[in-house]
């Protein structure tokens, strides 16, 4: 077998057909689905001697018939391959017809149309409608859509498709069937079908305009009474949108679908948004805090991809960020105002400097907009969607609030019903605010991290404060000079004195008390005048660009900006760094085999946290959260993971020990019996009695564990029964993990979701027997290697999250990942290259690990590889 070959960017040309209308007809059967096809198709050039073959994309079908303009096809006039049927010859404008066979129920890749639960649906983005029929698969062809679905009436009651249904009736032995049009020309990556037998909960929504719609969840049965929360979600989303971007739905009929099998959260497809079922169905008993506002999250995003991605759509999938960094931006907004804007923000760039971060200064590091691909589906990352939304929020800050919407505005009336790039969006920018945007495009095109390393000095006698900034970015795989990027940096200058933002001037310019400075060059200094106390600068306000600050900040200065700093998101990240310098000299301490000494500083702030009123107690908890290992170890320049764990583990500890009182004092303070409710007020309550109840299981303090045990009996919602859980599993006592696990998992067997939770949790266990455990669990009947949600519950979870035992020095953990890895490739490939990511790191491990994992990695190398593993392990191993 040849190597896969990458496609390049600088290679994309216009289509040489485009297809006005297609007409599609499916006979549904798990193994031999008929797919009849007609193609409404036109040369794009007029002239005769541009006559190009067609070419259309089609994979594992099975071609039964082809025809033009009604004339069947004889042997020479066309060819197939494993990949595409090429027509030689063709007229200017004409209809081709095509008859295919599939067969759902073998499709293991969950890409085109498969079979989930009984169920027929489908995933076409971004390549997967050529699993359906043969056709120009790129997002470049917008057509409109007619789709007549054909089932057995008795077994699928359910037969939809995108847009609107106009027709339905009964046909012989026992089927029937429905017809839909979609008015609006969409790429074939948006279309989607469901049959099955699902039902129904409904609502309506009124349009600014006034325009009545349907909003309709297909679940399966069982599942109805898990809806509420995704509707109520939905009508908010439209409603946001409308009244911030001033976008309008434009059907009259909008449809949520709920499957068990999906390799990604969700898909926009035109009208009928297919969705994971762990990102729609939310019920208190069985979905915690943070699954309600990820179902609020995913079902905004999709429902805001109706303008950004399916009215205007991408040209070419090296675009990708086009749509889902906007939309990424656009979802994070949405949650920020609908909970607490502070905490989303956090939570956000949390994750970000972890995981984003790790991607881009690993083996896989490429830009928001790739130049090159081997297989599409490998670049649905966090630096596509997340950065990418990093990205469009520095526009979004650059310009203003009004020139950006104005900006949005324009793009979107602009380019209606167009596939467009990266620089017709920021060329709308440009265009609004007159701002040269031409440094910022570099944002799109150069990928890795920046670095900016940070000093200042305060000049008493000319009170002037002076801050230096020198940025880098260092290489990339493919990329080895980087240019100096536009980057704004938001900062205030806090007095230590009155503990205010000070006025600030620069240049004779007076900016306020929070504003943002320009980096563009290298290096440059900011001399700020008239500063009349020596501040502590406060840098990077809100994380105004996705960059690493480094800033010489003693451990007062830190404890300082913890109490004072007046923008919330610095006020948290001191403390993270607080903790961060303590960390450090214990991971120092442990390495060196030297006693471990808490440092008292960090021990008075928590005291402070604990005991001052702080109003928003989200963001408490979020203060009184240590940094994650995932974290920690980013910031090392060899990743030693039992010493993290064990620094970690210590602070923990020793902060639990010191503040016991404190911390039981705002457990007992937050307990409360009111009924649920996913609002935020309630949610930060549970985090910050959940923290709090964390340190206190640290030390397995009596008192504690038998709060621990009433929360998990007390069954009040699955926010608190989680935790409980979760705190009893990661014990050294045996008789706590293991009966609350048995209960758990027999009360929720029949419950997929629940169950993919009860795996999660006993993954994520510390002590050293749990990759027997996972081991066990792989044979249980709930688990499947068929089933992505299963597969990122179980294997997913452990190497990512269980750091010490998934880096086990003896290496099982690898293996065990390997073997996953090799099975998956030939299941599922898209799951498979993802599910890799913990090994493709071993750069930032000792040699004894790296070993051990490069080993795995060859060992998965040797297999027959899919072109989604193959790309992966060639970039890590390279
Ligand atoms: N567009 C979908 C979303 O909004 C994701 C589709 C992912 N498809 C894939 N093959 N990975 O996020
Ligand atoms: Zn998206």
């Amino acid at each position: 077998m040849s190597a896969p070959q990458p496609i390049h960017l600088h290679d994309y040309q216009l289509p040489a057909y485009r297809v006005t209308h297609t007409e599609l007809k499916f006979d549904l059967s798990p193994s031999a689905t008929r797919v009849v096809a007609r193609l409404h198709l036109e040369r794009h050039s007029e002239r005769q001697e541009d006559n190009l073959p067609l070419v259309l994309n089609g994979e594992h079908l099975k071609l039964l018939r082809v025809a033009i303009d009604g004339q069947e096809l004889g042997a020479g006039e066309y060819s197939v391959d494993a990949e595409t049927l090429t027509i030689f010859e063709v007229p200017q404008r004409f209809l081709l017809d095509t008859e295919v066979e599939i067969a759902p129920e073998s499709n293991t890749a969950l890409e085109g149309l498969y079979l989930s639960n009984g169920m027929f649906c489908t995933q076409c983005e971004a390549e997967g409608f050529r699993r359906i029929t043969y056709y120009p698969d790129r997002p470049d062809v917008m057509a409109t859509f007619s789709t007549t679905v054909i089932g057995d009436a008795a077994s699928l009651p359910v037969l939809l498709s995108n847009g609107n249904p106009v027709e339905r009736g009964e046909l012989p032995n026992g089927r029937h069937f429905v017809t839909w049009e979609d008015p609006f020309p969409k790429p074939c990556y948006l279309f989607a079908l469901v049959a099955g037998d699902l039902e129904k909960v409904e609502d309506r929504f009124t349009t600014m305009s006034g325009r009545d719609v349907t909003l309709q969840i297909w679940v399966e049965k069982e599942n109805l009474d898990k809806t509420d929360h995704a509707m109520a979600s939905l009508k908010r989303a439209m409603k946001w949108d409308e009244d911030t971007y001033g976008r309008e739905y434009d059907l009259d009929l909008f449809m949520i679908v709920a499957v068990n099998d999906f390799n990604m959260g969700a898909m926009e497809n035109k009208g009928l948004n297919i969705f994971n079922s762990a990102a729609v169905l939310t019920h208190p008993l069985t979905a915690t805090d943070a699954a309600f506002q990820r179902v609020e999250g995913i079902v905004a995003h999709e429902y805001f991809h109706n303008w950004s991605g399916n009215r205007v759509t991408c040209r070419d999938w090296f675009q990708l960020s086009l749509k889902e960094g906007f939309t990424v931006f656009r979802d994070q907004s949405f949650s920020a105002d609908t909970n607490s804007a502070p905490v989303k923000r956090i939570e956000d760039v949390s994750f970000f400097r972890t995981a984003q971060f790790a991607e881009d200064a690993g083996p896989t590091a490429h830009p928001v907009r790739p130049d090159h691909y081997i297989e599409i589906s490998n670049f649905y990352t966090l630096t596509i969607y997340e950065k990418g939304a990093e990205v469009v929020r520095m526009l979004r800050n650059l310009l203003g609030w009004e020139a950006f919407r104005k900006g949005t505005d324009l793009y979107f009336s602009r380019f209606d019903g167009q596939a467009v790039t990266i620089e017709d969006f920021v060329g709308c920018m440009h265009e609004v605010s007159g701002q040269d945007l031409s440094q910022f495009m570099s944002w799109y095109s150069q990928a890795g991290t920046p670095e900016i390393d940070a000093n200042g000095h305060y000049d008493y006698a000319k009170s002037e404060y002076h801050l230096t900034l020198r940025q880098r970015t260092p290489a990339t795989p493919d990329q080895h000079e980087k240019l100096p990027l536009h980057i704004p940096i938001r900062l205030g200058l806090v007095g230590t004195k009155s503990g205010d933002d000070l006025e600030m001037t620069l240049d004779g310019e007076t900016l306020g008390k929070d504003a943002v400075i320009h980096l563009r060059e290298e290096e440059q200094n900011f001399v700020f005048t008239g500063i009349a106390e020596a501040p502590v600068p406060s840098l990077l306000r809100g994380f105004s660009a996705p960059v690493k600050l480094r800033f010489p900040y003693g451990r007062e200065d830190l404890a300082f900006l913890l109490q004072h700093d007046s923008d919330g998101f610095n006020r948290w990240d001191a403390g993270q760094r607080l903790a961060m310098l303590a960390l450090d000299d214990l991971i120092a301490a442990h390495r060196n085999g030297v006693e471990k000494v808490m440092d008292v500083r960090v021990v008075d702030a928590f005291r402070t946290l604990l005991t001052a009123k702080v109003d928003d107690k989200a963001v408490l908890a979020e203060m009184l959260t240590l940094p994650s290992e995932a974290y920690i170890a980013e910031q090392q320049p060899v990743v030693d993971v039992d010493a993290i764990h064990a620094a970690r583990t210590f602070v923990k500890q020793s902060l639990a020990v010191a503040l016991r009182d404190e911390f039981m004092a705002v457990y007992g303070d937050h307990q409360s019996d009111v009924s649920y409710a996913p609002e935020p007020g309630q949610i930060a309550d549970r985090a910050l009695k959940n923290v709090a109840l964390s340190y206190l299981m640290s030390i397995e303090d009596e008192e504690a564990v038998a709060l621990t045990q009433q929360q998990f009996e007390a069954d009040h919602n699955m926010t608190d029964v989680r935790a409980a859980l979760t705190l009893l599993t990661h014990s050294s006592r045996s008789d706590l993990a293991d009966p609350a696990l048995k209960a758990f998992g027999e009360k929720w067997a029949h419950d997929s979701l629940v169950m993919d939770q009860w795996f999660s949790i006993q993954v994520t266990r510390p002590q050293p027997d749990v990759l027997e455990r996972l081991k066990f669990l792989m044979q249980h009947p709930a688990f499947s290697l068929k089933n992505p949600n299963k597969v990122r519950a179980l294997i997913g979870t452990f190497a990512s999250q269980n750091r010490v035992n998934f880096h086990r020095i003896d290496g099982e953990g690898y293996q065990l990942l390997a073997d996953v890895v090799i099975e998956l490739n030939k299941l599922n490939p898209e799951i498979a290259a993802r599910i890799i990511t913990p090994l493709t790191r071993w750069q930032r491990f000792d040699e004894t690990r790296q070993a051990l994992m490069k080993a795995e990695l060859e060992r998965i190398r040797a297999e027959e590889l899919s072109p989604n593993v193959y790309e992966v392990v060639e970039k890590a191993l390279a």
